[in-house]
């Protein structure tokens, strides 16, 4: 069958044997493309957005939300175009945002999707500064962390999805920022294109000890933790009065298999927070969507994008085939960017 009459499915064939599910957990599917019914929206996958949270609905226990059934779609965050309609709110080539999940084409009835406002420069931003990485940055800094001029704001995972919005907001808000990324490339473009004040390679070998002598200088205020692990534990000692730390993410805890061992470091973080009055905060952006908040930071990044003062940065994953390996690869630290795949044109 030729492109346009078959319908690709990543399905989910088995549960992952570790921790964090594999490329070989998924296959694809072939199947005729679905024919459109009355009230009814044919949709072309453009884009597929890939998020770490993802690999909860893959595990057969998940904390957030139920798994994807064997044999299912994976499911995640979308954009495509309409190809036909037969419902009056939707038209041939409007371009509609969802959470159909990664396919080739979709069969909507016109609900759980939502048309994309033509003024945002790329399609896929919807799924990154737009979608939940922007806004839970945008919410981790205004409303947990309330980062002011001149405090020291740290981060891991500095390139990915959130932390590049954590340290570009950040900077505007007149912040010292200090991210955590893997291997020197990503750190130099966070530093020189991106204007972070300094940016940690955490595959070096002296990595605690810069985080260290970094954190050592002016303490630090604000800490939005996507990954947690060492750049926490450089951290704790130099939390100043009144800290604030927003938990976005574990990346460096999605992976084990088990708790790590070492010493057991509960006493001395309940300490750091008594002593410092530390404010520590779980931050689930699901939580704030359809809120004022939610419409403020849309108006907000539209015209920070818009204006130059945000650049979104993506790594483009082509074809659906290849989204089963853009996802394993976030938790090997493989995207320069935002992930997202290029499903079609
Ligand atoms: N709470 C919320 O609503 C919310 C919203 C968005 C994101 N998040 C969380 O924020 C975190 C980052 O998400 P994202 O979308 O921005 O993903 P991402 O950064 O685009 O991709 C994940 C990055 O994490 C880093 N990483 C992978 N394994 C790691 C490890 N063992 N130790 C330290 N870093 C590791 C890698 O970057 P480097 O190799 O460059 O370090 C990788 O590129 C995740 O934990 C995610 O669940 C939460």
């Amino acid at each position: 069958m030729k492109e346009g009459t078959v319908n690709r499915r990543v399905i989910v064939s088995e549960r992952p044997r570790y921790a964090i599910p594999t490329a070989n957990v998924f296959s694809v599917t072939e199947s005729p493309v679905p024919k459109i019914g009355d009230r009814q929206v044919l949709i072309r996958t453009t884009w597929l957005g890939l998020d770490p949270y993802l690999y909860g609905r893959v595990k057969r226990v998940s904390s957030q939300s139920s798994p994807v059934q064997l044999g299912q779609v994976m499911v995640g965050p979308t954009v495509g175009r309409v190809v036909a309609s037969h419902h009056p709110a939707f038209a041939e080539g409007d371009l509609v945002q969802g959470f159909w999940g990664w396919q080739d084409y979709f069969l909507s009835d016109g609900s759980r999707i939502m048309k994309i406002d033509p003024e945002i420069p790329r399609p896929s931003y919807v799924l990154g500064a737009f979608g939940i990485s922007g806004f839970g940055a945008y919410i981790a800094i205004n409303e947990y962390l309330r980062v002011q001029p001149g405090e020291v704001l740290t981060f891991g995972a500095a390139l990915g999805g959130l932390g590049q919005m954590i340290g570009q907001i950040g900077k505007m808000r007149g912040a010292h920022t200090i991210g955590g990324a893997g291997g020197p490339e990503k750190c130099k473009f966070a530093v020189e294109e991106l204007g972070f004040d300094v940016c940690l390679d955490r595959r070096a070998e002296d990595f605690h000890d810069r985080c260290l002598e970094e954190f050592g200088r002016a303490g630090v205020d604000c800490y939005a933790m996507a990954a947690g692990g060492r750049v926490f534990r450089a951290a704790l000692p130099n939390f100043n009065l009144n800290a604030r730390i927003a938990v976005c993410g574990l990346m460096a805890f999605y992976g084990m298999v088990t708790l790590p061992s070492g010493p057991d470091m509960t006493m001395a973080v309940f300490n750091e927070i008594n002593l410092k009055r530390l404010s520590i905060n779980g931050l689930v952006t699901m939580d704030w969507m359809g809120t004022p908040l939610h419409d403020q930071f849309k108006k907000d990044m539209k015209e920070w994008i818009l204006g130059g003062k945000i650049r979104p940065v993506e790594h483009v994953v082509d074809g659906l085939e290849n989204a089963p390996d853009g996802l394993q690869g976030l938790f090997e630290g493989r995207n320069f960017g935002k992930a997202v795949v290029r499903v079609a044109d």
